[in-house]
Order: structure tokens, then sequence, then C-alpha cells
């Protein structure tokens, strides 16, 4: 087979690897790519929204399955453009990406079909939201209804913090478009987890869990950011939460979004907090996370390629998903500055040393190809994985062989996974 992989971050590296070890699969193409991908893939210089020279490219091409890594394009509609076209897609179509595309469409969901999730109220003028947060109990978190790059979402801890926050997002549009319309919810206490799963439309496989580090400094301070560092599995996410969670949750939200004529078909990841009276929704995303993909899918022992084609058919239900009884950690080496402003093009030293290794990855993010060598080319530079017995070993792991590779203005979080001491 001829994969395609639309995307560029530490998340398409890792499917890629994935997909380079299904036995189906003779050649991957990735779209637009970066340095480390195009080491087991051919990066073709074509943008994840140029949905017509995608389709076009996926056709000369012959391509017989295109995966879709980030949340643009799906919420964008490209499913739909290359299925036009006669190709075959992973990823869910635009009616279904929806499910992340639009807060306010999920939350609405999720209270019509009895999904546990913060109480909220949906706002699409700002005085009517300011007028709402006179009688609200703080703190609240207001969020933007669209794409925002994960930066959307404010938590206030005052009236005058959440009055801000609806001028920011409705009337300055620090977020564009998508502060069209506002989510303003009830704060929520609890440890966070990720689950991600493949759907078919009917039938759910969860995948094993993780949880992520959105801030961008130790301790949790800082800016949020796309993610600086992962760990698989959650120690906190017992069996009986798992249980909870398929019934009430995840095979709830696929239905949920059958009924609505909107079936799902791709990944959905369910972003839960575990709070005191049970797990409630923070979110949904409709593709991989990033960096969670760096922790889940190295621990996977299916072929991906299978279990991405029974998605498409709709036999999911013929599947059984297989983790190693291991663990993983994954810590993101940023360029000084990020999320906010940071600097490109400094070479990258040490990478040979992930040469071979079975149980530590190296996955590219912000990188690119200068003059014969690999600079950096973002704010997430590389994801370290690494895979241990258990999380503890993991994590040293991670962390020694972060200490292999080295650019100019390097940072990194120190306490990725210190939750497991708490375990
Ligand atoms: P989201 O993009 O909706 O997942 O929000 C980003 C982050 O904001 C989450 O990972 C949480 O840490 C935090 N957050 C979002 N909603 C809430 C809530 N209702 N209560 C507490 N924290 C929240
Ligand atoms: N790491 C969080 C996300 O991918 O949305």
């Amino acid at each position: 087979m001829k994969v395609l992989i639309v995307g560029s971050g530490g998340r398409e590296h890792a499917i890629a690897a994935s997909v380079a070890k299904s036995r189906k699969v003779e050649q991957i193409y990735c779209a637009p790519g970066n340095a480390g991908i195009s080491q087991i893939a051919q990066c073709v210089p074509i943008g994840a929204m140029e949905f017509d020279r995608l389709a076009s490219f996926a056709r000369e091409k012959a391509i017989d399955l295109v995966v879709i890594g980030m949340d643009d394009p799906l919420v964008g509609g490209l499913t739909d453009v290359l299925e036009a076209a006669g190709i075959r897609v992973f990823g869910p179509r635009r009616n279904a990406a929806i499910l992340e595309g639009s807060k306010a469409f999920s939350k609405d969901l999720m209270k019509k079909y009895h999904i546990p999730t913060a109480a909220y109220e949906n706002f699409s003028s700002p005085g009517e939201a300011l007028a709402y947060l006179e009688t609200a109990r703080m703190p609240v978190v207001v969020k933007a209804d669209g794409l925002a790059l994960g930066k959307g979402v404010l938590i206030c801890n005052t009236l005058q913090e959440a009055r801000d926050a609806v001028i920011t997002i409705m009337e300055k549009k620090q977020f564009g478009d998508a502060g069209n319309r506002i989510v303003i919810e009830e704060f929520m206490t609890g440890r966070e987890v990720s689950v991600l799963s493949f759907v078919d439309g009917k039938t759910i496989r969860t995948m094993t869990s993780a949880q992520d580090h959105k801030r961008a400094g130790d301790g949790d301070t800082g800016l949020n950011t796309g993610g600086m560092g992962t760990f698989s599995p959650s120690p906190f996410y017992t069996q009986e939460i798992d249980a909870f969670c398929q019934k009430h949750i995840y095979q709830a939200t696929v239905d949920a979004m059958a009924a609505e004529g909107r079936p799902f078909q791709g990944i959905i990841f369910f972003g839960l907090m575990l709070t005191e009276s049970g797990p409630k929704v923070l979110e949904y995303n409709a593709r991989f996370g990033d960096p969670e993909a760096q922790v889940v899918l190295p621990r996977m022992k299916n072929d991906l390629v299978e279990v991405m084609e029974a998605c498409i058919d709709g036999r999911l239900d013929q599947i059984t998903l297989d983790f190693e009884e291991n663990a993983a950690v994954c810590v993101v080496l940023a360029s000084g500055g990020y999320p906010v402003s940071y600097e490109k093009g400094f070479a990258i030293s040490g990478l040979d040393a992930f040469d071979g290794r079975k149980d530590c990855f190296c996955f590219h993010a912000g990188t690119a190809w200068k003059d014969g060598e690999i600079v950096t080319n973002g704010g997430r530079v590389l994801g370290i994985s690494a895979l241990g017995k258990d999380l503890k070993e993991a994590r040293a792991k991670a962390y020694e062989a972060a200490q292999w590779v080295s650019f100019q203005n390097q940072y990194m979080r120190h306490d990725i996974g210190r939750a497991i001491d708490e375990a």
C-alpha cells in the first residue's frame, strides 16, 4: 500500500513510524512533513490546507490510504474533498469533525445525550455573556467556540477576569472567528487524563491512557502550550473508571454522533477530568493528541494500518487492540520563548544517538533541512520518547536520552511524569 500522512508535527512523525512498521505498507508520503519524517517517508511540499493539491497528488500517486493527523484540515473538510475524489481516508468528515471544531456543538451534544461534562452556557453575543457572568459562581472557564491552537481556554478566578476574557475573545477577537461564540462553564478540579480511541461510526475501541502537561513551565506554571510532555499509562485511570467511561462517555458519544446523522470515523480523543463526582469530559478532539501519540503508539502491538482500515470499512468490532505491558514517557524539547515567540534555524546535534534504538525515539516536531543539516523550525522541536518496564524507568530513560541532543536556546520541563510519584 501507499500511504499519505497529512501534517508536520511530532504526532505525524509517530504515526509515520507506526505506519512504517505495517507489513501492508510499501511507500509512505507525508505532506508537508519535517526533517525527521523525511527519513522514513517521502515529504512533499503541499500544505495541510491545500485540499485540491492534496487530492491531485493522492490521485496521481494512486495513494491507497490518506491519514489526516491535524485538526484544521479535518474541521475544514479535507476528508470530504478526498473522498469525493475517490480516495480512502482515515479521519472524520466535516460534519463529524465538528465534535472538535465547535465547543458549543460538543457541549450541546453532551447535554442532549446525558454525557457527563461541566455545567455550561453558550453565548453568541458579548452582552448576554456579560449579563450572565453577574450571577455566575467564580471561578469559571471561558472558551472560544472554534479552533485556537489550544489557547482559547481562559480560566477566570474573579468576575473581572471573566469579563475581560469575554471582551478578549468576542470583541477584541484574539482568536479570530473562533471567538464568534463562546462557552462559559463551571470550573472543575481533579486529575486530567487523555484517552484516545479508534471509531468506525458505530464501534469504539479505546487505546491505553495518557496524561499531558500543557503548561510551559515546571510545576504547571506559565502559559498553555500544545503540550510539553506526556506519559502513558495514567496510574490514576483505574479499571473502575474505565468501565464507567466506556458506558457513559465513549460509546455514548459514538452513539450520539450516529443518532445526529454525523457518524464519526477516525480518532476520538477524550480529554477527561477525574472529578470527585466521577469522570467528566473536558473536551473532544477529532485526531491523535500531540504529544499523546508519541507515548501511546510506541506501546501499541497492532498493525496501525489494519486498525485504520477496519475503521474505514466499519469492521472495528472484529479488532482487539493490544498494548505492551510497559510504560512510555515523552519529554518535549522546545525553543526558548515558546509558546510566544522564538527563533528558528539553529543546528541540532546528537540525533544519530537514536539510530536503531528500540526503546528510545526522537520524534521531530519543528525541524527542517538547511544546507544538509537538520535545524530547528518551530516552537516544539523534538519529542524524546522512551519505553520502560514501568513509568519510573521510562521517565529516567527519557530524561537521559534528552541529554543526547542539543540545540541553541533549548528548553524542556523537568517534571514530566512527576504525578507518577504520587500514584
Ligand atoms: P480544553 O482545550 O477545553 O481541553 O482546555 C484546555 C485546558 O484547560 C484543559 O486541559 C484543562 O486543564 C483546562 N480546563 C478546560 N476546561 C476546564 C474546566 N471546566 N475546569 C477546569 N479546567 C478546565
Ligand atoms: N496534547 C493535547 C492535544 O493534542 O490536544
